[in-house]
Parts: C-alpha cells; structure tokens; sequence
C-alpha cells in the first residue's frame, strides 16, 4: 500500500464536497454548454444524445471510477501513479505520459474558447452587444471575433494568464474556492434559463429535436458522441486521475464519481434545453456551429427585462466554468513536474502554462486567412484549431480511457480493487465485468466503424 505520507496534508482536499465540487469543475466547462449543444445541433439530435448518455454510463462512469482510484490508491499524478501500481513498467508510464501531452493540447485551444467567454463578458459589461432582436447582427458579431487575429491573441492570453495563476496557488486555495462557488452559481442560473426557454414558443420543436430520433445519424457521429463523453467528463488524460490523487484514505471512491457524472451530465442536458428553445424560436439552425452559444444566449437574453444583467452572469458563469476546467488541464503536466522532476509548484506551473501559451497561438489564429486556418482548411480539411479537437477528443482521450480500463482491469490486484470499489459487490463485478471487456472493447469497435474498417 503506497504511504498517504507522500502528500502534505495541504495536498489533499478539505472534504470529499470539495473534491466532488474541485472535480466537477473540472468536468463542467465549455464542453457541456459550448461544445455540446452545437454538436448536437451539427450531428442531428436525438441519436446522437441517446448515444452519449450510454457512452456516459456504460464507459464513461467506469473509468471515471478507474481513474479516480488509480489517483487515491497511488497518491501521484499520472506517470507515477502507473509506475507505482506496475512495478516501474515503461509500458504504463508512457500511457500516463501520452495523457500529459493531450492536456497540452487540449489546454492549448481549449484557453482559446476560454478568451471568447472573456470576449463577450468584456462586452456584456461594457453594453457593447448589440441591442438587435436580428440575429444575424449577432451572428456578424461572433464572425468577426472569430477570424480576429489580435483579439484571438490579447483574449488567450489573458486567459491563460488567469488560469495559471489559480494554478500557482495549489490545492486548497485556488481550485477547491473556485470549483465550489461556481458550480453552485451555474447550476441556479442555468436552471433560471431553463424556465424561461420552456415559455417560449420553440420549445416542443426543441424537445422532439433533443430527444426523438434523428435520421442523419453515422459512425463518425458515433464516435464524436463517444469521443465527447471522455472530454466532457474529462477523462483519458489523467486529470480526475491527478484531482483523485489529492483524496484521503477515508473518501469514496464510488459516491464522489457518481456525483460527478450526474453534475456533468445534468448540466449538459440543460444547456441544450436552453439553448434549442431559443434556436428554434427565432428560426435559427441548430447546426450553426462553435458559434451557437455566442449567438443565442446574448440574442435571448436582451429581449429580456433585465437582459444586461443576466447577458453579464452567463458570460461570467461560462468563463468560470471553462476557468475551472482550464485549472484541472493545466494541474496534470504541473503536478507530473512537481512529482518527477522535483520542481516547486510556482516553477512547474509557469513553464507548463508558459509552452501551453505558445502552443495555443496556431489555434488563437486558426479562424484567420493565413497558413493554420485556410491554409490547413485547403490541404486537410480542418483548421488547425479543429484538426488538435479532432484529434484530442475522437482519439486520444479514447485511446487513455481504453488505457486505463485495461491497467484497473488486468494489471492492478484484486485486493487493490477490493478496498476502494468493494462495498457493494454486485456493483463490483458489473464494474470489473465492463473494464475488463466491455469498455476497450467498445470503444474500439466504434473507431474501427467510423475508419470505415468494420
Ligand atoms: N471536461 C471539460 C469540459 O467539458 C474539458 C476537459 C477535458 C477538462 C479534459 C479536463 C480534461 O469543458
């Protein structure tokens, strides 16, 4: 048994509330109400939902108790985490390493969209959204930040920026405050919209779209509804793995990941029901694009009475939310430095936050006329921007969840599986049942489909 000794007790979380708050930050961001309702709205609707929730609960829910446990029971960040449960094998520490690069990845466009939610909570403030109830005024809005070089750059910086500082601060202080207060603001505000979007006029349209069934559903959406439930639920690159690592003994592993998932998953939902409403109700398409939130959110809320306030709130609440899962990207490569090489928390956060900073520039300048955005476009169909979501969200974190599933299913002991998941055995055996077989399993069926192999 690896010695709880290993981490200061300012390592650890003050309560298992603030883990599950910490964590569900982390899960809760720009995926649930930027990324999926677009999705969505791009693959459908009602297929593609139903496809992610059995991707929630079938592979997502398991290796979010996987990666939890392989946190607490090694008490280190990921690359140390395998090699401790393994004997020191290479094999599994480089799995923990691929898992540190997609965070730099991910991290380096994801901060790009963080920079949009400061955009339009810049705007917000100052009144500069328009006072139009046209939603192309809105539309034209988003378009011309989109291709902005310099406000692409000066909004990922700032953001980064912000999201390094939390990171500096460490466990207790920045990512637990932060994860807590926000998470509960968000829920309340969502739900307010919610209420307003089920009086509008769209809202059965939006329901049947959300919910019956779509034609144009393919393997390639199969995959993205997959791909999406590991990014939503921030999983395959060990950031649950490094936020479990900070439990104590006394903490469960099953509750707090259950927690998490319905959180995230609820939140997701939701988004789509304040989103389609509106989408509908003003004759909008679904499948506009990374554009939807930016456009529809603003556009509705000024209609409303006190629109200026709550067009403030939203955009608040969602760089909050992207803030707190910006924290939890940035937190595994600092905490792999911290744990290998030796380095303070103020040194390794810096120089990660620092190369993910320039690795986001081709992203920050992907909506541009030159080489990483049409340029790509021409060669390889996708911007640079999309081609690093792409290839995060549909592959690697996937191939991480497979990784993991194996290693808690075959390579770490059944005394070690025991502890922490044992309590409830049938719940157990339908857990090692799934790890073991079903989730690689799956997820590799839905590649090979979607490379038109099967
Ligand atoms: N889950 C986050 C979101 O939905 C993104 C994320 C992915 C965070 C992977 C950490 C790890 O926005």
């Amino acid at each position: 048994m690896i010695d709880q000794e290993t981490r200061t007790v300012s390592n650890h979380w003050q309560s298992p509330l603030g883990f599950v708050a910490a964590a569900a930050g982390s899960a809760v961001g720009l995926g649930n109400i930027w990324k999926f309702p677009y999705m969505t709205g791009q693959n459908g609707g009602g297929t593609f939902v139903l496809f992610y929730l059995l991707s929630i609960v079938m592979l997502g829910f398991p290796i979010m108790v996987a990666e939890v446990m392989v946190g607490k029971i090694s008490q280190s960040s990921p690359v140390r985490a395998y090699s401790r449960l393994s004997n020191h094998s290479r094999l599994w520490q480089a799995l923990g390493f691929v898992g540190v690069m997609t965070g730099f990845i991910i991290l380096s466009y994801y901060s790009v969209v963080g920079g949009w939610t400061l955009h339009y909570l810049f705007l917000s403030v100052a009144r500069e959204l328009p006072q139009d109830s046209q939603p192309q005024a809105y539309a034209d809005l988003f378009g011309s930040l989109y291709q902005s070089v310099r406000l692409n750059i000066w909004w990922h910086s700032v953001f980064m920026g912000i999201t390094i500082l939390i990171v500096l601060r460490g466990v207790r202080s920045g990512i637990e405050w932060v994860g807590k207060w926000g998470m509960l603001a968000l829920l309340v505000l969502l739900v307010g919209l919610a209420i307003y979007s089920s009086t509008l006029p769209g809202f059965s349209t939006a329901l049947e779209f959300v919910f019956g069934h779509s034609e144009n559903f393919t393997w390639t959406s199969a995959l993205e509804a997959l791909g999406h439930a590991f990014f939503s639920l921030s999983l395959g690159m060990g950031a649950m793995l490094t936020y479990g690592s900070y439990l104590q003994r006394r903490d469960k592993v099953l509750t707090t990941s259950l927690a998490i998932a319905i959180a995230d998953t609820f939140i997701a939902i939701g988004a789509c029901l304040v989103l389609f409403p509106i989408t509908f109700s003003v004759g909008l398409e679904p499948a506009a694009g990374p554009g939807l939130v930016f456009i529809n959110i603003p556009l509705a809320l000024l209609q409303l009475p006190f629109g200026y306030i709550g067009s403030i709130l939203f955009f608040l609440l969602l760089s909050l939310a992207a803030l707190t899962s910006a924290i939890s990207l940035l937190e595994v490569p600092t905490a792999f430095l911290i744990d290998s090489l030796g380095w303070s928390r103020r040194l390794a956060a810096t120089v990660c936050g620092g190369i993910i900073y320039l690795l986001g520039f081709p992203s920050a300048v992907s909506g541009g006329e030159g080489f990483w955005g049409e340029g790509l476009k021409q060669t390889l169909g996708m911007n640079w921007f999309d081609s690093a979501d792409y290839l995060t969200t549909n592959w690697l974190l996937p191939l991480g969840g497979i990784g993991i599933s194996l290693f808690v299913g075959w390579r770490i002991t059944a005394e070690q599986r025991k502890t922490e998941l044992g309590s409830i055995p049938w719940l157990y055996s339908i857990l090692v049942l799934l790890l073991r077989w079903f989730v690689p399993i799956a997820i590799v069926f839905v590649m090979l489909h979607a490379l038109k192999v099967l």
